[in-house]
């Protein structure tokens, strides 16, 4: 028997209501912040990635589904959504556009991680992503995007932790601090961290090693070595956040597993979502655009990672009540009462009412049997006596009480009730 890969998930349609819940909501939150949907490639030239997300990151040196199409090019499963994003606004011009872009994808991406409770290798991912705009309220209205769309699926215990990590500039000196700090301890740092030291330094600040988280516990941070343009646009994100209702502290460790960031970086964790418990990630990265094309964009997104939030979901009792069985089950007793049940429902659908007929030749008793097990709210029982009077008896299921209802009223008894 073959099984799924590991790391994957099916999504039965027992389990499938909670994630349409998720997607609307994401959708409609979208949609009141007037971004519109953006649908990419899921694989691209793997230099996108290399160039994009950055080759001092994990995803790039350890996690990415990378192969040779039959072309012989070099083709990557999308390990996020950004890069393509980025790509895309480029390629169709969209920078001499209507600014700010302002677009949403509800994607699934591939990482190949060491799967646990909430790391999939395949995952789905709500994102958004804004271009054009430099200034702090971009920054706020995307966070504050983030922090409606999780207070729509009900969430309380989604915690928002904001940080800046500077811009080129003052990241610079705050490099060189950092290199003098972990300098003396470089022999204890894990064989990654090591070269983490000479290409980026800040990463090691991301580092998962009991040793180097606790070496990094010392080190200086970020906040300290903000130029003063970037300690103003942290000011005024900040200032709006709160004025604007939406709950954050200000977490100094915060760096973000992907090069692109510059400035704002926040995440929204909770204790439920597995060990990492980042629900949502993201920030400004304002020289991505320029480093794929040479045209300056500033930018700033997000993106919430679906699974996760379903286990916060779980956890918070957020999960939306199951689907119900259809509208109306029609029972047919002999041959030409199912036929005729067969036709009312097929009439029914074009009138939006779902429904369901026996397609597995069962008896009366265990048509109603399944009628019931599928959660039918009404059950429209057809014999003889009722194809002779044109007429159905229709059960609710909920009340339990029985009416005899005409074959053209069916619609509108039916409507009327649900
Ligand atoms: P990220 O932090 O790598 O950022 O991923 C965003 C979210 O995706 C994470 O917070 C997490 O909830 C989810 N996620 C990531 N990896 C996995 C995994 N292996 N299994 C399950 N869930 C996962 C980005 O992807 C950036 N592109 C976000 C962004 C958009 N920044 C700016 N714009």
């Amino acid at each position: 028997m073959i099984q799924i890969p590991k790391g994957c998930k099916d999504v039965l349609p027992s389990q499938v209501y909670a994630w349409h819940k998720l997607e609307d909501t994401a959708r409609s939150v979208a949609q009141a912040y007037a971004f519109k949907e953006i649908r990419t490639p899921v694989f691209e030239h793997t230099e996108l990635f290399a160039r994009g997300v950055g080759d001092t990151t994990d995803i790039v040196n350890k996690e990415m589904y990378t192969f040779l199409d039959k072309g012989g090019r070099s083709v990557t499963l999308r390990p996020e959504g950004t890069a393509g994003v980025a790509r895309a606004f480029l390629e169709h011009g969209l920078a001499g556009g209507v600014l700010p872009f302002k677009a949403y994808y509800l994607i699934s991406a591939f990482r190949y991680e060491r799967p646990q409770a909430g790391r999939l290798r395949e995952f789905h991912q709500f994102g958004c992503e804004l271009y054009g705009a430099a200034g702090a309220a971009a920054d706020a209205e995307i966070i504050s995007l983030a922090d409606t769309f999780l207070k729509k699926l009900g969430l309380k215990e989604v915690a928002l932790q904001i940080n800046s990590i500077g811009c080129k500039h003052c990241r610079a000196r705050y490099h060189e601090a950092l290199k003098a700090y972990f300098a003396p301890h470089i022999g204890e740092m894990c064989g990654d961290c090591r070269s983490r030291f000479e290409k980026n330094p800040m990463r090691i600040l991301d580092c998962k090693e009991e040793g180097c988280k606790a070496i990094a516990a010392g080190a200086p941070r970020m906040l300290e070595y903000l130029c003063d343009d970037c300690r103003a646009h942290f000011e005024s994100v900040k200032n709006l956040l709160s004025k604007a209702g939406v709950g954050f502290t200000v977490n100094p460790s915060i760096v973000r597993g992907l090069d692109y960031y510059s400035r704002t970086v926040f995440e929204f964790v909770s204790a439920a979502a597995g060990a990492q418990g980042t629900v949502l990630g993201g920030g400004r990265y304002d020289t991505l655009l320029e480093q794929m094309d040479g045209k300056s964009v500033p930018a700033v997104g997000f993106a919430a990672g679906m699974e996760r939030l379903l286990m916060v979901m779980e956890a918070e009792n957020c999960m939306p009540p199951a689907d119900m069985g259809a509208a109306c089950y029609l029972a047919g007793m002999d041959a030409p009462s199912r036929e005729k049940a067969f036709l009312l429902a097929e009439e029914l659908r074009r009138e939006g009412i779902s429904c369901e007929v026996d397609l597995m030749e069962r008896s009366v008793k265990s048509q109603f049997k399944y009628a019931d097990k599928t959660g039918a709210r009404f059950v429209a029982v057809l014999g003889e006596r009722e194809l002779a009077e044109g007429a159905a008896q229709v059960k609710d299921m909920r009340a339990s009480s029985s009416e005899c209802v005409k074959f053209e009223e069916l619609a509108n008894y039916i409507q009327r009730r649900l």
